[in-house]
Formats: structure tokens, sequence, C-alpha cells
């Protein structure tokens, strides 16, 4: 078992191991005062993990309830967010009790924010249960639902208490879902790590994972610490997801979110060869390098799509986008685009 101990505004640990649901209760009890904990889960996670937890949690002293939606972006609603905070009020869930988010990065979100605005701010623990939420969403306090006009558009900066990763969890995801996770992992390798970049090429899909969501956790860890509220070099985890963004929306969220990133990440990097911003090498190893984790690197939706989705990037200001984009592996830049450069650069791109 590995322990990350992140320093924002907040300060927590991130445990990652095999077999922590266990402790659940035992290492909220450390963070939280013993009293009710309220499970928000959704309903592909819940009838995995949801007795384990809530067992961990019980005999721990806590006294436990839990709120289950239906699995899916769609559900990251003020619609689900509205229903949580009357199912927490019903319940006189006190500012001493505290929240659980068992799953991924839609229970997250969804549960980090209701922490953050639910009595004006209640604890609230994270214990992902997919990939991508345990290299990226559950650390670093990003709380967020989407609005219909894009995704995360209502959110607050807010720190969870502990977050406990069980590898173990990891188990039960498929193929597709554990590559989504992927995506946001080889993200880490192009931002700031060519060893793990190297080492991802090296062992494929079957990569140590808490080896590997340790050294991401840590990388995060270090982001988080220099800028919580993403005014500077935080923004550089959004590699891959201006354009990204564009295919979730453009889809319907029918393409996955790490699988539009993968795309995105693609099309930047091709972007950044053909404008000479890396070289043409680094640009096929990153494209090589999805297409090896299974993950796709071109869309069918037009210049026009993407760059109408990436004006409604939250990365905008004015008439300015910042987009990420490689010199090199371990290397990212943000480059302050004026909008009419940017078609230019998917274009180029695609
Ligand atoms: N998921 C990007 C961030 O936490 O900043």
């Amino acid at each position: 078992m590995n322990i990350v101990k992140v320093n924002a505004s907040t300060a927590y640990e991130v445990m990652i191991g095999g077999g922590l649901l266990s402790c659940l209760g035992q290492e909220t009890a450390k963070v939280a005062k013993v009293g009710k904990a309220a499970i928000v889960s959704d309903s592909n996670v819940w009838p995995l993990y949801g007795v384990a937890a809530k067992k961990s949690l019980e005999n721990a002293g806590f006294s436990v309830i839990s709120f289950v939606f239906p699995a899916g972006e769609s559900s990251k609603s003020g619609a689900t967010y509205l229903e949580l905070m009357n199912f927490l009020a019903k319940n006189h869930v006190t500012r001493s009790d505290c929240l659980v988010a068992l799953g991924g990065g839609v229970v997250g979100d969804l549960t980090g924010f209701a922490a953050a605005t639910y009595l004006r701010g209640i604890s609230y623990i994270q214990v992902p249960t997919t990939l991508l939420a345990a290299v990226d969403s559950s650390v670093g306090g990003k709380t967020a639902i989407d609005l219909e006009c894009g995704k995360n558009l209502v959110g607050a900066f807010y720190q969870p208490k502990l977050v406990l990763c069980d590898t173990d969890t990891l188990n039960t995801l498929s193929v597709d879902i554990f590559r989504d996770g992927c995506a946001e992992v080889i993200k880490y390798g192009i931002l700031y790590d060519p060893q793990l970049f190297s080492h991802l090429q090296e062992h494929g899909l079957s990569f140590d994972r808490e080896t590997v969501i340790t050294r991401c956790v840590e990388l995060k860890r270090d982001v988080v610490a220099e800028d919580e509220f993403d005014t500077g070099s935080r923004m550089k985890l959004n590699l891959g997801h201006t354009v990204g963004h564009g295919v979730e929306a453009g889809s319907h969220y029918g393409v996955s979110h790490g699988k539009a990133v993968a795309i995105g990440m693609a099309i930047v990097s091709r972007g950044a060869a053909a404008q000479g911003i890396c070289n043409r090498e680094t640009a096929d190893r990153i494209v090589m390098l999805l297409q090896q984790f299974g993950l796709p690197t071109a869309t069918e939706f037009t210049c026009d799509v993407l760059y109408d989705a990436a004006l409604s990037d939250k990365k905008r200001s004015g008439g300015i986008v910042n987009l990420i984009v490689p010199k090199a592996i371990g290397d990212c830049v943000i480059v302050p685009t004026p909008v009419e450069a940017l078609k230019t650069f998917i274009r180029e791109g695609l």
C-alpha cells in the first residue's frame, strides 16, 4: 500500500492499494467525526461494492445511509444534485456528518459538489473505483455538475478529507472502461514524465496498477500544491481536453471522456508537429502509444464542430484559448491561442 500526502488548502492522504475498501470505516474515523455517513454511488458500483463499504463504515461506528443514482454522465445533473440535497436534508445529515463518494468520476464530482454546498460545506471521502477517477478526478478537489450547455460548468474547488483507492475494485472494470483511464495515465507521461511514458510503452495494459496510480497521484499532488485553483500550471492537466470536450459534446457523450481526451491529445500533438512546436517523432510516439492501448486517435467530427465546442472551453479567457501543447515527451507548454488561430491548429491536427 502506498500513501501520497496532498498539501492543498486542506491536507489529506491518498491511500492506494489492494483490499483497502475493508479499511474504509477505520480510515474515515481518523479524518471525520463518527456519526452519519451518507454513501453516494451509482447503479453499476453499488451492487458490487456497496455492502462492503457500508459494513466497513458500520464496523467503525458510523450510521450509514445510501443514495444510489443511475450510472452515466447524464446523472451528473442539477436534477440529481437537488435530489441528493433533499435526501441529505430529509435524513437530517448535519455538518458533523460526512459523504462518501463510492464510484468513478461522475460519482466523485457530484458528491464533491454536494459536499461543498450542502449546509455550506461538509466533509467527504473519495473512494474511486475506476482508473480515471483514481489517477485524476478523485484527487485535487475539483467538483462539478454539468449543464445542458457543457460539462462541469457549475462546481467548486473543495478538497476531500481522504482518498481511499482500493486497486482491487479495478478488477471488475471492463477493458474498455479501463482503457478510458489509461488515456489519463498516458496524459501524465506526456505532460511530466518520460520514464512513465516509456514504462507504458514497455508494459501496455498490464502495467503495475499500484505503482502507476501512485506515480500519477504524486504528479497530480505536485500540480495541486502549486496551483490548487487552476489559474496557471494546473491548466496543463487539460491536455487533450479542449478538443476532447468537443468530441464528447458532439457525440452527446456517446464517446467516453477517456477516448475523447485520447483523440484530443492526438489532434493537438499532430497540430503541434505541423506548427513546428514539437518534432514529428514526438507526435508519432504519442499517437502510437494511444493506439497501443486501443484508444482512438482520430474523429469523424469536422474541424468546425470541434472548433465551436472548443470555444465554450473553461480555459478560454476572452478571445484566447489556453491550448496545452507538447514540445517533447514530458515537456508541455500552455500556448495562449487566439480563437482565429485555433481553427488552423485543429485542422492541421485532424
Ligand atoms: N482534471 C483536471 C484537474 O484536476 O485539474
